[in-house]
């Protein structure tokens, strides 16, 4: 049996629903000998700033003991002049779509970054990420006012007609409110979700493992949260949900789908197995074969409760 992979979001289609997330896959050409890009329907680069950020103190990046990893990059990256100025010619535009994250303060740092990326041709869209917990000024602040994801989102919105997803913190006590904010704004989807704020220490020595001290929880030990932001998500909101929180196999994308995700991020599986998401496509293929589903698309939703 032929299972038919593509899923369809307003114009755009992909491939599969497999995306890489954001920070885990470089701009892509970094992998381009590692991983089978026929197996990904796009990727989302790491999130770029207005200016060049330097990021956190080392080390940024450690293992846990209850599974996962925490990282503390703080968003290094090398900001829209350089990003125009090179990193733009390595993007996989002929291989995959390509969804250019964007981070930022403050409304205006999101709009002076997506002004500029407008020139670039034959990119997909764009991920607004409103939500991460390592920036010291914004960041947590920005995406949890509802206010603020409602000013950023609209901003951006009436300077492109570019799909537009919008990345939420799990960091909220109730998400429905702030999801419908930022699609009431014009967002074309949401990611669920960003990294849970962690921290790992050393009792032996007594010192934190991470040199920022706290950073971001990401990994297996996600995935029930992410779960769970994106099922109460898609309860009240019509538009495509793209999930991102511990998918290591291809029975954890399907579960995703099941509630409610029309796409997948890949994130932290992809340090230990740059291969992964051919595995998770192929594993994905199996379920459906094993379940006589014709296509990912009837999966979407389809939680029995
Ligand atoms: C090292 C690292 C860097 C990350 N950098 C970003 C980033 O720049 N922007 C962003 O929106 N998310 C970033 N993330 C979050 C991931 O895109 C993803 O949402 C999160 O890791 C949860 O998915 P996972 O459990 O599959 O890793 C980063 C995650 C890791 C592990």
């Amino acid at each position: 049996m032929i299972v038919n992979a593509n899923v369809r979001m307003g114009d755009i289609e992909l491939r599969t629903p497999l995306l890489t997330g954001s920070g885990t896959f470089g701009y892509g050409s970094e992998f381009e000998d590692l991983t089978d890009y026929s197996a990904l329907g796009g990727i989302v680069t790491k999130s770029l700033s207005f200016e060049p950020r330097a990021g956190n103190p080392p080390p940024r990046i450690c293992e846990t003991s209850s599974g996962g990893i925490i990282n503390s990059i703080g968003l290094a990256n090398v900001g829209i002049e350089e990003f125009l100025g090179s990193k733009v010619n390595e993007l996989p535009l002929d291989k995959t779509e390509v969804f250019l994250s964007v981070v930022g303060d403050s409304v205006e740092d999101f709009t002076k970054v997506v002004e500029r990326l407008e020139d670039v041709e034959r990119i997909a869209g764009y991920e607004l990420n409103v939500s991460c917990p390592n920036v010291k000024r914004g960041g947590l602040s920005l995406g949890g006012d509802r206010e603020a994801v409602t000013a950023i989102v609209r901003e951006v919105r009436a300077l492109t007609k570019r799909f537009i997803s919008v990345k939420l913190t799990p960091h909220y006590t109730l998400i429905a409110p702030v999801a419908q904010a930022a699609v009431d704004a014009g967002a074309d989807a949401l990611t669920l979700i960003n990294t849970l704020v962690g921290m790992e220490i050393n009792a032996e020595t007594r010192k934190p493992l991470l040199g920022n001290i706290t950073g971001g929880y990401s990994g297996p030990p996600l995935k029930p949260v992410a779960l769970a932001k994106v099922w109460q998500a898609a309860q009240v909101v019509d538009v495509p949900i793209w999930a991102s929180g511990g998918i290591v196999n291809g029975i954890d994308a399907i579960e995703f789908l099941l509630t409610g995700a029309t796409a997948l991020q890949v994130g932290s599986v992809l340090f230990a197995d740059p291969k992964a998401p051919t595995r998770i496509l192929n594993e994905m293929i199996q379920y459906c074969e094993r379940h006589n589903v014709d296509s990912f698309t009837d999966l979407i939703g389809g939680l029995r409760t």
